[in-house]
């Protein structure tokens, strides 16, 4: 396995849209054990297979306190959402970047397993917010779209400084 390097906003990369799988193979089933690993290493809760250059609708989570739940999602397609929440997010793509952003309270998901196989999931409350979260990666979308231009403008200098100060230290 390898850990990958995690693109960063605002590289162009970002914006492309993902192209659905068709080959489940080992290929496939060793860059979803490469994303995990990814993800686990950067102290990640998701991860979409764009934010390491690669434009195949994928995505790997893992919301439990003790890092025991992957959920590896391939072509997943939204088939229903309900209700709203209100949820503080980051992305490994903004390091050190956080805002409240609204999105659906439950989202019910159709995809496919690694395998190929197709299934149907239903996630409510942090898990759906991040799904949604790395949903929108594969569209070419990141979570900073979602706010105001001057929260934005404030938020992306705040990255820039960061950026500044961690090469200079
Ligand atoms: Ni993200």
């Amino acid at each position: 396995m390898s850990v990958l390097t995690i693109i960063e906003f605002p590289d162009p990369r970002l914006r492309t849209k993902a192209e659905p799988v068709s080959v489940f193979d080992a290929e496939l089933k060793q860059f979803v054990a490469d994303m995990f690993e990814t993800m686990y290493d950067a102290n990640g809760v998701g991860l979409a297979a764009t934010q390491v250059n690669v434009h195949k609708q994928v995505l790997v989570a893992d919301m439990s306190d003790e890092r025991n739940q992957p959920l590896a999602l391939i072509n997943p397609r939204l088939v229903q959402k309900d209700g709203a929440q209100v949820y503080q997010e980051g992305c490994l793509s903004f390091p050190g970047i956080y805002a409240d952003v609204t999105r659906a309270l439950k989202v019910t998901v159709k995809a496919n397993d690694v395998d190929g196989n197709e299934i149907e999931r239903e996630f409510e409350g942090p898990l759906a917010v991040c799904i949604q979260h790395e949903m929108d990666h594969l569209a070419g979308k990141v979570f900073v779209d979602y706010l105001s231009p001057l929260k934005r403008s404030m938020l992306l200098k705040r990255l820039e400084k960061q950026r500044k100060q961690a090469a200079t230290a």
